[in-house]
């Protein structure tokens, strides 16, 4: 069954919103399209991208004549090409019969071709076979997806827009984070694109923003009379950002090591979740009013310095569970943070003293992405309430197990008068039959693009901000000699400095 009588799409309780989001669905599977991965041979190419363009292609999403092309420097036959998409798709709805007939009329549609970045006569190359596939076509549309290191962003892009460009349709150009590496190569950056690149033709990515539970923040804050009341600092004592991996950077360092873990996940990921957690209520569900109201949000936040962090990196501690260092394609004495934690703090009338507190952290006890906003305990209580459950919490479950449930001080049933935490659940697994069948955040993204609706993408100005917010600390956490990350052990809660700085703002992870 058609996926499209379920596209989520913002705004879509709106009947009118609904229906010109149909219509606008109708006519994007009218019009051709080439999609091209460039960085084809890549962790996200395999992990992501061709899973959510498959995955679309199997929910009868993607226009009706299409081909995806591989662009990486890695020789690779078709044959080879096509094994390597083939060994890296899955279908959510197991339907095995249809999911192979699906495989086999998806693979003859993939092609691929080995060049460089930087060397315009291959992406020339590249151009002109899509040329062969586009020439019956009387609009043909590019979209080109960087599956690449920032290093060759602008490298790329430069050569799509020499070389690369849709004779007679749209190009689009979905540009991965971390975009830049500070304030000022974000601003190099930003120039060297927006002179070869519309802000229409560029979509930077963050795939947190396509992740089920952060697009319901908007539903659940906006469509409830209940929260806003008490969405402020006169309720809420403190808010987490937590993520959590319980692997470590294995067969990524290359990319890692020059990156690390404030780059990799907080100034994007988690950044992008707190704005959606603390902006004001948009005017409407437009892109560029919610946008609007994200880069109010992170103008009001306070920069930080390395004081508002501890950093960690993780040490080995047995047999499959090897130490950063010595991960091929890490500097033997590298400080790269593979851990972080540090409180933010917003200036404005809601949220003036409310500590946000984010921690992201591999190789970690266990694997989880969630919001936890936790009140002010009651006042005057006349309960004895356990210290562990004075404060209320809203947890917001990103993954796994989706799901958003309060923790409550209620009585043990029975002749005692004792309180324990109890919880009002909502398992998205218990409560929605749609749940078994929650898209990957990339296929909703990617299928936005194809719309081209750009709500769930950073605007320029946005990122121009969120890397103000944590450039100077990063620069000084880098430069200074003295700065050394803690250690902690593979599998683990990650160092102590993080309690000790949770505690210092009356707090405690969860
Ligand atoms: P990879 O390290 O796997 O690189 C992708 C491809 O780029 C490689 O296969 C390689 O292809 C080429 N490449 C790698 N290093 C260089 C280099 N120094 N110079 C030129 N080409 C290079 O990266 P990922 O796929 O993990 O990440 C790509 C982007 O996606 C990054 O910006 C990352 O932040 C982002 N991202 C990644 C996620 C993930 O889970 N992996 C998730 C979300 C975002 P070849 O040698 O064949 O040309
Ligand atoms: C990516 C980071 O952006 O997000 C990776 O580069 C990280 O390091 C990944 O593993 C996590 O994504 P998810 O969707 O698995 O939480």
């Amino acid at each position: 069954q058609a996926r499209s009588e379920v596209v989520h799409v913002a705004g879509d309780s709106d009947p009118s919103l609904m229906d010109s989001m149909h219509k606008r669905l109708d006519a994007m599977k009218k019009q051709p399209v080439s999609i091209i991965v460039v960085g084809a041979s890549g962790d996200l190419a395999k992990k992501k991208t061709f899973p959510a363009i498959f995955s679309l292609f199997y929910h009868d999403l993607l226009p009706e004549d299409f081909v995806v092309y591989g662009y990486a420097r890695s020789k690779m036959s078709q044959e080879e090409f096509r094994e390597l998409i083939m060994s890296t798709l899955t279908c959510r709805v197991i339907d095995g019969r249809k999911c192979s007939e699906k495989m086999d009329e998806f693979l003859p549609r993939c092609h691929y071709v080995s060049g460089k970045y930087d060397v315009s006569s291959d992406f020339s190359a590249l151009s002109k076979e899509l040329a062969m596939f586009e020439s019956s076509n009387e609009v043909s549309n590019r979209l080109f997806y960087l599956a690449v290191p920032p290093s060759v962003f602008q490298k790329a892009a430069s050569n799509i827009n020499l070389a690369g460009r849709s004779p007679k349709g749209y190009t689009r150009v979905v540009v991965e984070k971390p975009f830049g590496k500070d304030s000022e190569s974000y601003r190099e950056l930003r120039a060297g694109l927006s002179s070869i690149l519309s802000e229409e033709e560029t979509y930077r990515i963050d795939h947190y923003l396509g992740k089920e539970l952060v697009q319901n923040l908007m539903s659940l804050r906006f469509a409830n009379s209940i929260f806003e009341p008490i969405w402020n600092r006169n309720y809420i004592q403190s808010v987490q950002l937590v993520f959590k991996e319980n692997f470590g950077v294995e067969g990524r360092a290359g990319y890692f090591d020059g990156v690390g873990i404030i780059r990799d996940i907080m100034q994007n990921h988690l950044l992008q979740v707190l704005a959606l957690v603390a902006m004001e209520p948009p005017v409407s569900l437009h892109a560029e009013d919610i946008r609007n109201e994200k880069v109010k949000l992170l103008r009001s936040m306070e920069k930080l310095s390395k004081d508002s962090f501890v950093i960690g990196q993780y040490e080995g501690k047995g047999e499959g569970q090897p130490g950063y260092r010595a991960d091929e394609g890490v500097a033997p004495r590298s400080k790269t943070p593979t851990f972080a934690a540090c409180v933010l703090n917003i200036r404005n009338q809601r949220w003036e003293g409310v500590p946000f507190m984010m921690k992201a952290g591999k190789a970690l006890d266990e694997r989880k992405a969630e919001i936890r906003i936790v009140f002010k305990p009651a006042a005057g209580s006349i309960f004895s309430v356990p210290n562990t459950i004075k404060n209320n919490e809203l947890v917001i479950k990103i993954q796994p197990d989706e799901s958003i449930y309060m923790r409550i001080a209620n009585k043990v049933p029975g002749l005692t008068s004792r309180m324990e935490e109890g919880r009002l659940n909502m398992f998205y697994r218990e409560a929605w039959e749609e749940s078994k069948d929650i898209p990957d955040a990339y296929e909703r993204l990617i299928l936005d693009v194809l719309n081209g609706e750009k709500s769930l993408f950073i605007r320029d100005d946005e990122l121009e901000v969120a890397w103000d917010i944590f450039s100077d600390a990063i620069h000084e956490l880098e430069e200074d000699p003295n700065v050394e990350p803690e250690s902690y052990k593979y599998g683990t809660r990650g160092p102590v400095g993080a309690d000790h700085l949770a505690a210092r703002h009356g707090s405690r992870w969860s």
